[in-house]
């Protein structure tokens, strides 16, 4: 299978139905994007698939076909894409397990909506969960990097 990740093509030697977090993580060793649930229900895997947040852990290699992959590594190169730049600022993590997932449905967020409402943010995060209950933190640095935008 190939695979467009973070701009670089990958060649892996999986079957098509592997879920892409699996890739990621096991063979292309790009460990930022957490297993959580691995069903669909936490958010920890999130990644961009053709520019919308996607659970990896969900999304099998197949579904990947032709469309550009970015991963938490890829989202800003020195860690500077203006929504890390926020979650920095408003300290937003604790132990840290889901923020990638976090950070990259905000960022498609943001990037589809680039102003949005408190429902929205609401709606567009209520899919990742955070079991250290960040999730003020969440909304106010999700506003600020609205903001700064
Ligand atoms: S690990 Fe994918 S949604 Fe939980
Ligand atoms: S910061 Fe610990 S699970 Fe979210």
């Amino acid at each position: 299978m190939e695979l467009l990740i973070n701009g670089a093509r990958h060649t892996v030697d999986a079957d098509p139905t592997m879920p892409l977090l699996w890739a990621v993580r096991d063979l292309l060793g790009l460990h930022g994007t957490k297993f959580g649930c691995g069903i669909g229900a936490c958010g920890a895997c999130t990644v961009h698939l053709g520019g919308e947040a996607v659970r990896s852990c969900i999304t099998t290699l197949e579904e990947t076909s032709g469309k550009e992959i970015t991963t938490i590594e890829g989202l800003g190169k020195a860690g500077d894409h203006p929504v890390q730049k926020a979650w920095k600022d408003a300290n937003v993590p604790q132990c840290g397990y889901c923020q990638p997932g976090q950070i990259m449905q905000a960022a498609a967020l943001l990037k589809q909506t680039p102003k949005p409402t408190d429902q929205q943010i609401a709606d567009a995060m209520a899919g990742n969960i955070c079991r250290c209950g960040t999730y003020q933190r969440i909304k106010a640095a999700i506003k600020s990097a609205a903001e700064a935008a």
